[in-house]
C-alpha cells in the first residue's frame, strides 16, 4: 500500500486543492462510461469526488477504470483541477472540482451490492441489518455515528474538568434493580450457577461512593431483557453518574451544564438554563404522562373536583375510589363521525382505560350520550373550564389514575400530530421531579419501587410509610426532551433504618435483602457519604440530537424488536458439548 499512500480524503477537495496532485482511496460510487471518457463517483467516509479517466492523455489508468465496477475498492493519482464551465455540481460539498487520473489500481473487486448505496433507502430494514456493514457506508449511518463519536468526547471532556473520574465496572454480575428481566450467563466452574448482565451499574457505582471516589462516571453497556420499542435495545449505553454529598439540586445543575454543552458542541444548539422542573403530579395533570412532550400546549384538564359526587354514578364511583378525571379539548374537532369517535374510544382502550366520554359542542349546544347523567349547571361549568367553543370536541376519561393518564396523555400526542402543533425543529426540555416513591402492583397485590429499591424518599414524608405508602414523594428526577425520558436519576437511601423501612414496605424481608443486596447493605454500614445520580440513555439522547426516527439509526450494530442480530444471526444455537460444559439441559417443549 505504500505506493498508494492516501494524500487527503476525497470528500475533502476544494477549489484550494487546484493543481495539486493528490492520491486517492476510497469505494467505486458510481461509474458511467461515455465510450471515451470514464466517470468515476470515489467514495470515502469524507464525502464523494468525481475522477475522470481520459483514455488519450492516460491509457493504462483507464484500462483500470473500465474494469472498475461498483463498491470496488481502488486508488488512484492524479491532478486536481476545476469542472469545466457548465458541469459544476453544485449539489455535491466537492462539485466544483474533479480529479484527472493519471494512474490507478483496483485493490479489492466486489460482488454487486445487495443493495444500492444512497442516502435515501426504501429498502427494508431487514436487508440492510443483515448487510450492515453496506448498510453502514451509507451517507447518514456514517453522519450519525460520528456524531455519537463526538458525542463521546464532549461528554468525557465536560465531566473530566468537573472532577469525575471514570470507573469500569464488571459485565459478569449479578442482578440488579432495574426492574427488567436479565440476560443471564451460565457459569462453567461454578455449575448450577449464573451470572446476570447489568441492567445498570447503579449498585457498584454506590459502592464507589462508600469507596471515597466523590464523583463517578461511566459510559456503559447496559443490558434489559424488555419487549422492545423504536427507542429501546436489549443493549444500550448509558452515560452513568453518581456524586456525594450532594442534594437533588446539585444532580440537576451539574446534568444542566453537560447537557448545554452536549448540545453546544454537537450541534451548536444553545439551550437556555436553568431547565423548567414539573413536579410529577403536575405532569399527570397537565399531560397525562410522565415524560410530557412540551412542544405544543392542548393542555389537559383535571376536572375531578367538578365531577366528584356527581349523578353519574361510574364518574363519582371512579373518584370515591381514587380515580382521576382528565379532559381535552380537541379544538375544531367537533365534526367528529360516529365512527370516529368509536376509534378515538378504542385508542384510548388500548392504553386501558375503561372507555372515553365524548362532548361536542354544536350550534345547538352540547350533545352527548351521557349529558343526560349531568346537570346542565354542571356540564356548563365544565365547558367553561375547558374554554369550550362551537365547533370543538371536549374527550374525558375517568379512570384509575394511570389509565386515565395514559389514555388522555396519549390523545393529547395523537391530536398534536394530526392537527399539526408539533413543530418537528422545537426542543421542549424538562425534568419532572419528586416521582412516587412506590407504585402499586395490582396483579401482584403489592407495593414496588417506582425507581428502584434504594431510591430516596423526601424527608418530610417519611412518616407516610406507617399511614400511606403510596403518597410519598422520592427524591428522583427524569430528564424529558420532545417527550422521551433521556435520563433518570435519584438521591439515594444513605441510612441503614430507612432502607429497612423501604425494604419492608417492598415486602422485602431480611434474609431476601441480605440474598440479594447483602453487600450493598453491609458497606452502607462502614461510612456511607449522602449521594445520588442518574443515568441518561446516550443512545436516546444521539437519536435527538441527529434527528433520528429509530435507536437503530444511531447504533453500529443493532438488535431487531425480536432482539435478533440479523447479521451475525445471534442468538443461535449451541453445539451440545458447550452446554454439557455449563451443565445446562434444554427444555424446548
Ligand atoms: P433508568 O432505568 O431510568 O435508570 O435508565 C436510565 C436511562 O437509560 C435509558 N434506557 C434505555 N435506552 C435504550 N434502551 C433501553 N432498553 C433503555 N432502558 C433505559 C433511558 C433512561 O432514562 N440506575 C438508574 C439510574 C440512576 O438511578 O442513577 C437507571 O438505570 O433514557
Amino acid at each position: 500500500m505504500r505506493e498508494w499512500k492516501r494524500s487527503c480524503y476525497c470528500g475533502e477537495i476544494r477549489l484550494e486543492h487546484a493543481g495539486r496532485r493528490v492520491t486517492l482511496a476510497g469505494w467505486v460510487d458510481k461509474r458511467r462510461d461515455l465510450g471515451g471518457l470514464i466517470f468515476v463517483h470515489l467514495r470515502d467516509r469524507e464525502g464523494i469526488v468525481q475522477v475522470v479517466f481520459n483514455p488519450e492523455r492516460f491509457a493504462a489508468a483507464h484500462g483500470v477504470a473500465e474494469a472498475m465496477r461498483s463498491e470496488y475498492v481502488v486508488a488512484l493519482r492524479g491532478e486536481v483541477r476545476r469542472r469545466p464551465e457548465g458541469t459544476v455540481n453544485p449539489e455535491m460539498p466537492t462539485g466544483e472540482m474533479e480529479v484527472l487520473a493519471e494512474e490507478a489500481t483496483i485493490l479489492s473487486e466486489a460482488k454487486t451490492p445487495v443493495f444500492p448505496i444512497e442516502d435515501e433507502t426504501a429498502v427494508a430494514e431487514e436487508l440492510r441489518l443483515s448487510f450492515r456493514y453496506l448498510d453502514l457506508r451509507r451517507a447518514p449511518l456514517q453522519r450519525n455515528l460520528r456524531l455519537r463519536h463526538r458525542f463521546y468526547q464532549a461528554t468525557r471532556g465536560y465531566l473530566d474538568r468537573q472532577g469525575f473520574v471514570e470507573v469500569e465496572t464488571p459485565v459478569l454480575t449479578r442482578s440488579t434493580p432495574e426492574g427488567a428481566r436479565d440476560y443471564l450467563v451460565p457459569s462453567r466452574v461454578n455449575p448450577g450457577q449464573f451470572f446476570a448482565l447489568p441492567q445498570s451499574p447503579q449498585l457498584f457505582k454506590q459502592l464507589l461512593m462508600v469507596a471515597g471516589f466523590d464523583r463517578y462516571f461511566q459510559i456503559v453497556k447496559c443490558f434489559r431483557d424488555e419487549d422492545l420499542r423504536a427507542d429501546r435495545q436489549p443493549e444500550f449505553t448509558q452515560i452513568d453518574i453518581e456524586m456525594s454529598f450532594v442534594d437533588v439540586d446539585d444532580v440537576l445543575e451539574t446534568m444542566e451544564g453537560l447537557v448545554v454543552e452536549l448540545f453546544r458542541e454537537v450541534r451548536g444548539i444553545e439551550i437556555a438554563r436553568p431547565f423548567p422542573r414539573l413536579t410529577f403530579d403536575d405532569a399527570i395533570r397537565r399531560f397525562g404522562l410522565d415524560a410530557p412532550d412540551l412542544r405544543f400546549g392542548l393542555e389537559l384538564e383535571d376536572v375531578g373536583d367538578l365531577l366528584a359526587g356527581c349523578g353519574f354514578r361510574a364518574f363519582a364511583q371512579a373518584l370515591a375510589a381514587g380515580g382521576r378525571a382528565l379532559a381535552l379539548n380537541a379544538k375544531g374537532q367537533g365534526g367528529m363521525t360516529r365512527s370516529q369517535l368509536d376509534q378515538l374510544e378504542a385508542f384510548a382502550k388500548g392504553y386501558g382505560a375503561k372507555g372515553l366520554a365524548w362532548f361536542k359542542l354544536g350550534p345547538d349546544g352540547m350533545q352527548s350520550p351521557i349529558a343526560k347523567f349531568l346537570s346542565a349547571g354542571l356540564l356548563q361549568r365544565f365547558r367553561e373550564r375547558m374554554r369550550g367553543e362551537e365547533g370543538d370536541l371536549l374527550l374525558l376519561s375517568v379512570d384509575r389514575p394511570k389509565a386515565a393518564g395514559d389514555a388522555m396523555g396519549r390523545l393529547r400526542l395523537r391530536f398534536g400530530n394530526e392537527l399539526k402543533l408539533l413543530e418537528p425543529k422545537a426542543l421542549a426540555i424538562t425534568w419532572v421531579t419528586d416521582f412516587p416513591l412506590l407504585e402499586w402492583d395490582e396483579r401482584e397485590r403489592r407495593w414496588s419501587a417506582m425507581h428502584h429499591p434504594f431510591t430516596s424518599p423526601r424527608d418530610e414524608d417519611l412518616p407516610l410509610f406507617a399511614s400511606d405508602p403510596g403518597k410519598i414523594r422520592a427524591k428522583a428526577y427524569d430528564l424529558v426532551i420532545n417527550g422521551a425520558e433521556v435520563g433518570g436519576g435519584s438521591i439515594r437511601i444513605h441510612r441503614r433504618e430507612v432502607q429497612n423501612q423501604m425494604f419492608q414496605a417492598l415486602g422485602i424481608g431480611p434474609e431476601e435483602a441480605k440474598a440479594k443486596f447483602g453487600f450493598l447493605l453491609d458497606a452502607l454500614e462502614f461510612g456511607t457519604p449522602p449521594h445520588g445520580g442518574i443515568a441518561f440513555g446516550l443512545d436516546r439522547l444521539v437519536m435527538i440530537l441527529t434527528g433520528a426516527e429509530s435507536i437503530r439509526d444511531v447504533v453500529a450494530f443493532p438488535k431487531t424488536q425480536r432482539a435478533q442480530d440479523l447479521m451475525t444471526k445471534a442468538p443461535s444455537p449451541v453445539d451440545p458439548a458447550q452446554l454439557q460444559e455449563l451443565h445446562i439441559k434444554l427444555d424446548l417443549a
